[in-house]
């Protein structure tokens, strides 16, 4: 990104006016939920205050910020607006499978502006982790599994963040945090280089390039070193390689964490290792409030190193306009706050990322003749779908399934069934008896949003509490059976998907159950895809599309269970003698209330040189009988080269609306990118040779055409 040279003139000319200790103020960031009284405001100037928010309290504390500090510095108020601040949005996981990076950026921009309405001038968001876990809760956050989607993803969600004015991101969590070893939360990626810059850093790198402000380095450690101190991926790669020049802000008291670590002695240890690695604002663990002047009185930082940090400080919130505007008006706030436009932003939102599973005989879409029992634990639940990180979010702002359902047909009965956790009695009868006054079953299951997110990892991934025996039963009631799972991960639902005849995933949806209803009833043809594989089981884990080969892939070799152990291993391929290697959805997956057909695929050229782009083209048809719309994928697959490469990797997609009947011609464009990667020089590469591009309605169907790139 260029400076603003009229920026950098006022943030040289406020630095040469400011003493050491209002410098050092301005690295420090004060947690407002752990000290509401902020007794650091007078005592250290800090820079930053997180977690106040509402216009009134935040003017009210800017005006303490600015009174204590001798240049009239306002803080940066910091809140993690990750799916929306009081109008809450799909999570970010479901919000990817619209595969709608317009979508995301609008939302995106709308949760910005909302915040900064209540003075919040920085969100800790977009997170782009890759997550290939779901034992992970955290996979609630990011945009699921896909480098390529989670960048693209990540990028417009900075640019919405940055269009709403006034407020700016911080990209989380830097990097390979998603990785965490067993699925729990904040454990090491054991990762090596190639695969941390194949795989994970290209988000980061995408969202640098998009103009974030922010950067959160992860709690984990990666490469053997914990993020906090990692200074060869902050300063060397981040800095260095991306040219990332705003600010590093370590997670929540990670630079203490550094002790836990084993890297760090103890907390001026901690803060050496930190400042040296370039971290610029230390997050609520007071390390550098209380230790950096020791560092400058011992040697071994002078005032300018301090300064570094300070001006990407300043810079930042000259940027941000902060000093001209850090009060707020308390009207507008109420005015704006969950607006019409931002209520249909959210249903917007939820019915293009509901994810229909499927549709056996065309039980779906619901028709408003059919009476129809809904039922389970989360059928009118107004707080479940909000997802972890609500901020502002209330259970009272949401449309619940039952009552978005209701809008559409007068004939839905609700009837709860059975909880969501522990071992609740459930009135079969009472369920039988309503059951068989209706034509089909709706039930919506899941988890309680607070079984994903931060530190809510799991062994476990089936459905908690009896809704597994409660979906058997229904099973067995002779009517058409509908699964809605509303949940933050993915989860092992074999055995509900068997009994089912249709599986919607909603997910956790925001506030609009209405837009969930909508698809239920076709009033919204479904169009999003899987940004995630669906697990089999808990024991396939990681699973993810675009792994590589091994020597002996999995044939299909038919898994038999005998006694006789010999027997197992039938063919000495790689794959489970008790259960499948293959998902039970694959990533891409989603499917549509029309069919659509592929055919003709073609690029523009056989061969290519290297420095040329690929223009891939095919023809698109709408099969059925009603107007829908397809996200058509391009995945990418080299043949050979000089490390193994995944066996297919999106590179791109595009989503088609077709009338009944219609076809289109579509044409996308890959530019070398798409054929390039780290080799184990971790240097960036296209190697000459052939590479295949298949081009399918998901990861795993699709023509595929070969081409090749010469020297
Ligand atoms: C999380 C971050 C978050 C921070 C501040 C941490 O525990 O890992 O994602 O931004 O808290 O709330």
């Amino acid at each position: 990104m260029k400076k603003d040279t009229e920026i950098t003139r006022k943030v040289e000319a406020l630095i040469a006016d400011m003493s050491i200790k209002e410098k050092i103020g301005q690295l420090c960031f004060v947690n407002g939920e752990r000290d509401p009284e902020l007794p650091f405001i007078e005592s250290v100037m800090p820079g930053t205050v997180a977690n106040l928010s509402g216009a009134a309290l935040s003017n009210e504390i800017q005006k303490r910020v600015v009174a204590a500090s001798p240049h009239n510095i306002p803080a940066l108020m910091v809140s993690d607006v990750i799916q929306g601040y009081r109008t809450i949005f799909p999570i970010p996981l479901a919000e990817a499978c619209s595969f709608d990076p317009a979508l995301a950026e609008n939302n995106s921009r709308i949760a910005a502006t909302e915040a900064n309405l209540s003075g919040v001038s920085w969100t800790m968001a977009p997170m782009v982790d890759i997550a290939r876990d779901p034992r992970w809760g955290r996979i609630a956050e990011g945009a699921g599994e896909d480098t390529y989607l989670c960048g693209v993803m990540g990028a417009a969600r900075t640019r919405g963040i940055n269009s709403a004015g006034g407020i700016g991101g911080c990209v989380k969590h830097y990097c390979a945090y998603g990785n965490a070893e067993g699925g729990r939360d904040y454990n090491a990626a054991q990762i090596n280089e190639n695969e941390l810059r194949n795989v994970y850093l290209p988000p980061f790198k995408a969202c640098v390039e998009a103009g974030i402000d922010g950067v959160m380095p992860s709690f984990n450690t990666t490469l053997g070193v914990p993020m906090t101190c990692n200074k060869y991926l902050l300063s060397g790669v981040l800095r260095g390689e991306f040219g990332f020049e705003g600010c590093i802000a370590t997670d929540y008291n990670a630079m203490d964490e550094l002790i836990n670590h084993g890297v760090a002695e103890d907390r001026y240890h901690a803060c050496r290792l930190a400042f040296d690695s370039t971290v610029d604002v230390d997050m609520g663990s007071l390390i550098y409030m209380n230790d950096l002047q020791r560092m400058l009185d011992e040697g071994l930082i002078t005032e300018d190193d301090i300064d570094e940090g300070v001006r990407r400080v300043l810079y930042f919130k000259f940027k941000l306009g902060l000093f001209d505007r850090y009060l707020y008006d308390t009207e507008k706030e109420s005015a704006l706050t969950l607006c019409p436009e931002y209520r249909a932003a959210a249903k917007d939102a939820a019915r293009k990322s509901t994810v229909l599973l499927k549709n056996e005989s065309n039980t779906l879409p619901l028709s408003e003749n059919q009476k129809i029992l809904l039922t389970g634990p989360l059928g009118d639940d107004g707080d479940a779908p909000l997802g972890w990180w609500r901020c502002k979010g209330r259970a009272e702002d949401t449309t619940t399934l039952f009552a978005g359902m209701k809008q559409l047909s007068d004939k839905v009965e609700f009837i709860k069934g059975c909880d969501v956790l522990g071992d609740g009695e459930i009135d079969f009868d009472a369920v039988k008896a309503a059951a068989k006054a209706s034509d089909i079953i709706v039930c919506a299951v899941g988890e309680p949003s607070f079984m994903s997110g931060e530190s809510h990892s799991r062994g476990e991934i089936t459905l908690p509490g009896r809704q597994r025996e409660y979906v058997k039963f229904l099973s067995t009631l002779n009517k058409p059976l509908v699964l809605v799972l509303i949940s933050g991960r993915t989860h092992d639902i074999s055995e509900e998907n068997a009994l089912s005849d249709a599986v919607l995933c909603p997910w956790e949806f925001g506030i609009s159950g209405d837009g969930v209803a909508e698809v239920l009833f076709g009033k919204y043809n479904p169009s999003a895809k899987l940004c995630v594989s669906f697990p089999n089981n808990v024991g396939q884990i990681p699973l993810y599309y675009s792994h590589t080969n091994t020597g002996r892939p999995y044939k299909g070799a038919k898994i038999e269970m005998s006694k006789s152990v010999k027997s197992f291993a039938t063919d000495f391929t790689s794959y489970y003698i008790d259960m499948p290697v293959t998902p039970l959805y694959p990533f891409g997956h989603g499917l549509s209330y029309t069919s659509f057909e592929y055919s003709s695929l073609s690029t523009d050229k056989a061969e290519y040189s290297t420095d040329e782009s690929v223009t891939v083209a095919f023809t698109l048809k709408n099969t059925g009988e009603r107007e829908g719309c397809e996200t058509a994928q391009v995945y990418v697959r080299d043949i050979a080269a000089s490390v193994a490469r995944p066996v297919k990797e999106l590179k791109g997609f595009e989503k088609v609306t077709l009338a009944p009947g219609e076809e289109k011609r579509v044409t996308l464009t890959l530019s070398k990118d798409a054929f390039s990667f780290y080799n184990f020089r971790n240097e960036y590469v296209l190697e000459p040779g052939k590479f295949e591009i298949t081009v399918g309605g998901d990861s795993v169907s699709g023509d595929s055409v070969m081409i090749e790139f010469t020297e």
